[in-house]
């Protein structure tokens, strides 16, 4: 039995170098993936959250920022994987890893750091973070017994139980959330003294009301820690778990795999020398299923081990396939890789992140993704971006220029009759493109990039529309007159695609680039920091008017076929 602890550990002040304000660190995270089979799109659903937030912040020029990923690779859950494929775990885990790395440079998730738990340099980190455990006095052995839930890797109490047949109709008991079958497990284990973390974790939300969003998630983690709270047990008897890290100095147990995998969120910066200059300006970003791993015992580890919660945990809801849940044994899980082959990078990314709701689950199935990407970004966006930049409608390929006396500045746009050619609806829709970098920055802001798309979509119809109304296919170019409006028509069709353009690059950033290079925009002009529209109208000078445009390299984006069924469902391992 170890020592209780003496008082509880207060998280430490956070580093100066973490201090908010322009130019400070930040490590933004995706959870590491479980090395027992292929990727599926629910993982790579948290990985574009998290890489479209790290590539807003880089276009914001928010400071140095990191993007870290991984494999999780120790744990029963691995062994028994490992077993029934007739491999070593190491084989396993390195096949494996090998495939979520594809996967995620094939989706361009822009990773920065790669960690796999099986890596020296992340074990030295565990144990070290076990060591300080230790010696806080949080940890204690005891002897353990309850359901344990392999696939899930954790004790469940009997209130998350049902009961039921097995395949050999005995009954059994299985986990009420995600129906797998638990063992009784009874065992001498190091348990960690959660309950003792009751108030400060309750402390820690309330100081830090955006700790956890979107906000029904935090109100869930309150609600956990009204609930029973019981100590965790924190490592496994190594005879029946040989594939993780022994605890130090006692090599009869095995530190349980989820403080092995959190800690994955310490190593990549450096854990224990170097931590400092990013911890705890971490963001993960993480699905329901293990919110409470990283919500409560998470936090609770960390100031145990004396070091600060991270500054935010961002949650999302699963995908499921044609309204059943994502599973191998319904042979329903698709496979990321042919999504992406079929409805092509840019195509399926925005898919995920444009119809992913983190506040409530989501179903896929092909033909939505098909209707989604042609009605939006082959013919909307790209119908636009063709139509206004076409040779017979702007022959000399050049941004033209914008004539205040066709769309003069007004107070109130109710109030435009006879003056100029823009009715009050073109000057509606001008201002609602001008206020969207600022509506897109604070939906990313609040992790709601499904509204951030929603935005700028309903801006790209209004565009069109504005186009349409205008007809600028109809307007006589030797008329000098008609010459202005139509120049006028087009500048301001094409200030709005380089806001679109701009906006979308951390969600579609080939597309993006693509409108953008067709449009002349420089890749030092793409920043969202300095992103301005029609400044023309405010009578400041637009450094585009005028300049020619950028080659014409075919069509933004081709409309997609109709798919024949299940073509995009994950191959056996
Ligand atoms: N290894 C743990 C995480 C440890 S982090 C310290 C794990 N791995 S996982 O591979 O099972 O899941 C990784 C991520 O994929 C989680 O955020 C999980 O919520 C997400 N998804 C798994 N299935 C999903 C769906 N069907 N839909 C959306 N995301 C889902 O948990």
């Amino acid at each position: 039995m170890l020592r209780p602890p003496r008082r509880l550990p207060r998280p430490p002040r956070r580093a100066a170098a973490t201090a908010t304000g322009p130019g400070r660190r930040l490590l933004l995270s995706t959870p590491i993936f479980y090395a027992n089979g292929p990727p599926h799109i629910g993982h790579l659903y948290s990985a574009l959250l998290a890489d479209a937030l790290h590539r807003h912040r880089g276009l914001r020029g928010a400071g140095p920022g990191r993007l870290s990923t991984g494999t999780d690779e120790h744990g029963l859950k691995i062994q028994q994987a490992a077993a029934a494929a007739g491999t070593s775990p190491p084989e396993l885990c390195e096949r494996v890893s090998g495939l979520f790395r594809q996967a995620l440079t094939q989706a361009a998730v822009s990773f920065t750091d790669f960690t796999r738990t099986s890596e020296p340099r992340h074990q030295r980190a565990v144990r070290h973070f076990w060591g300080a455990l230790r010696d806080s006095g949080a940890l204690y052995k005891g002897s353990y017994e309850g359901w344990y839930c392999t696939p899930e890797e954790c004790f469940l109490p009997e209130s998350q139980l049902a009961e039921r047949r097995d395949a050999q109709g005995r009954p059994c008991k299985v986990s009420l959330e995600t129906g797998h079958q638990v063992h009784w497990t009874k065992e001498e284990n190091y348990m960690f003294r959660l309950s003792a973390f009751r108030d400060p974790l309750r402390k820690w939300l309330r100081d830090n009301p955006r700790a956890i969003s979107p906000d029904p998630f935090y109100q869930n983690v309150l609600r956990w820690l009204d609930e029973d709270l019981p100590d965790l047990s924190v490592s496994r008897e190594r005879s029946r778990l040989q594939w993780g890290i022994p605890v130090p100095s006692d090599s009869t147990q095995t530190i349980y795999v989820w403080v092995d995998a959190l800690v994955n969120y310490l190593s990549v910066v450096g854990y224990p020398e170097r931590h400092g200059e990013w911890w705890p300006a971490a963001h993960h970003v993480v699905g329901k299923d293990i919110l409470k791993f990283h919500a409560v015992y998470w936090p609770a580890l960390l100031m145990a081990a004396g070091l600060a919660p991270p500054e935010r945990i961002f949650v999302h809801s699963h995908w499921t396939v044609r309204g059943q849940k994502m599973s191998k044994s319904l042979g329903n899980v698709i496979d990321p890789s042919a999504c992406i082959g079929q409805y092509t990078l840019d195509g399926f990314r925005y898919f995920l992140l444009r119809q992913g709701v983190p506040e409530r689950d989501c179903d896929y199935y092909d033909e939505k993704v098909v209707k989604l990407v042609n009605s939006e970004l082959a013919d909307a966006l790209g119908g636009l971006l063709n139509r206004s930049t076409a040779l017979s409608i702007n022959p000399s390929n050049t941004y033209p220029c914008f004539s205040e006396s066709c769309f003069p500045k007004v107070l109130d746009y109710r109030e435009t009759n006879g003056i100029g050619r823009a009715s009050a609806e073109d000057y509606e829709f001008v201002a609602s493109v001008a206020s969207l970098p600022l509506q897109v920055a604070s939906y990313f802001e609040g992790f709601q990039i499904y509204k951030a798309l929603e935005c700028i979509a309903l801006c790209v119809r209004q565009t069109n529309s504005f186009f349409q109304r205008h007809r600028p296919w109809k307007l006589d170019r030797k008329d000098p007159a008609e010459q202005l409006w139509l120049d006028t028509i087009i500048h301001v069709t094409l200030e709005c695609l380089r806001v679109f353009g701009t906006l979308l690059q951390p969600v579609i950033p080939h597309a993006a680039d693509k409108l953008l290079s067709r449009l002349g925009v420089e890749p030092e002009e793409r920043g969202l920091s300095s992103l301005t529209f029609l400044p023309r109208y405010s009578g400041k000078p637009c450094p585009f008017e005028g300049r020619q445009l950028g080659p014409d390299t075919g069509v933004l984006f081709h409309r997609l076929e109709r798919p024949r069924q299940h073509q995009t469902e994950t191959k056996k391992l």
